[in-house]
């Protein structure tokens, strides 16, 4: 891991990602992809430690050429994906932003890392990973003491 994609990084787990990130691995560098929605705030970036490794772009994952690029330009090795309407509430007053961002902005963002992974082999000599932070109202809920969930998980 070393040049790493963050969506929603100016919301609430997002900024905190980065944060940690930032302190516990000094050799990455992050590019944080962010809409800044009502959601998300700069704010929730200040004093970040060694922000130089820190990139801020404004957009919106539904922008393929704009993932494009950026999976170019900063040879981006792992994607960790929080950008999301999250306020699940609000999904009964305006669906269309969720299934824009939820679904079509995630839909892009597999896109586009499947173009640059691996068909243009990007992939082939170094590891590449796309680790998609949702809720359990996606995967389901696991209680303290059960087994961790695997890919093949009902
Ligand atoms: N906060 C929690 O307690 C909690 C619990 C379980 C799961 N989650 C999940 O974790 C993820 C992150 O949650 P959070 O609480 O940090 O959310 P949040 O609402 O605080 O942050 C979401 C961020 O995504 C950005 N964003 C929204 N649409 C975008 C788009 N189209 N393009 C780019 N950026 C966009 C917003 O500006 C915001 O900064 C979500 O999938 C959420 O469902 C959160």
């Amino acid at each position: 891991m070393q040049n790493v994609l963050v969506t929603g990084g100016a919301g609430f787990i997002g900024s905190n990602f980065v944060r940690y990130l930032l302190a516990a691995e000094p050799g990455v560098q992050i590019v944080n992809l962010d809409l800044l929605t009502y959601a998300g705030s700069l704010e929730n970036l200040n004093e970040l430690p060694d922000p130089e490794r820190h990139t801020f772009v404004q957009g919106n994952i539904c922008d393929r050429p704009l993932v494009d690029e950026l999976l170019h330009k900063h040879q981006i090795d792992t994607i960790v994906h929080f950008a999301a309407e999250s306020h699940v509430d609000r999904s009964i007053l305006d669906p269309g932003s969720f299934i824009q961002t939820n679904i079509i902005g995630t839909h892009t963002l597999l896109e586009a890392c499947r173009a640059y992974w691996l068909v243009e082999n990007k992939a082939t000599s170094q590891e590449v990973r796309f680790h998609h932070i949702s809720t359990d109202e996606v995967f389901g809920t696991l209680a303290p003491d059960e087994p961790a969930f695997e890919e093949d998980t009902p």
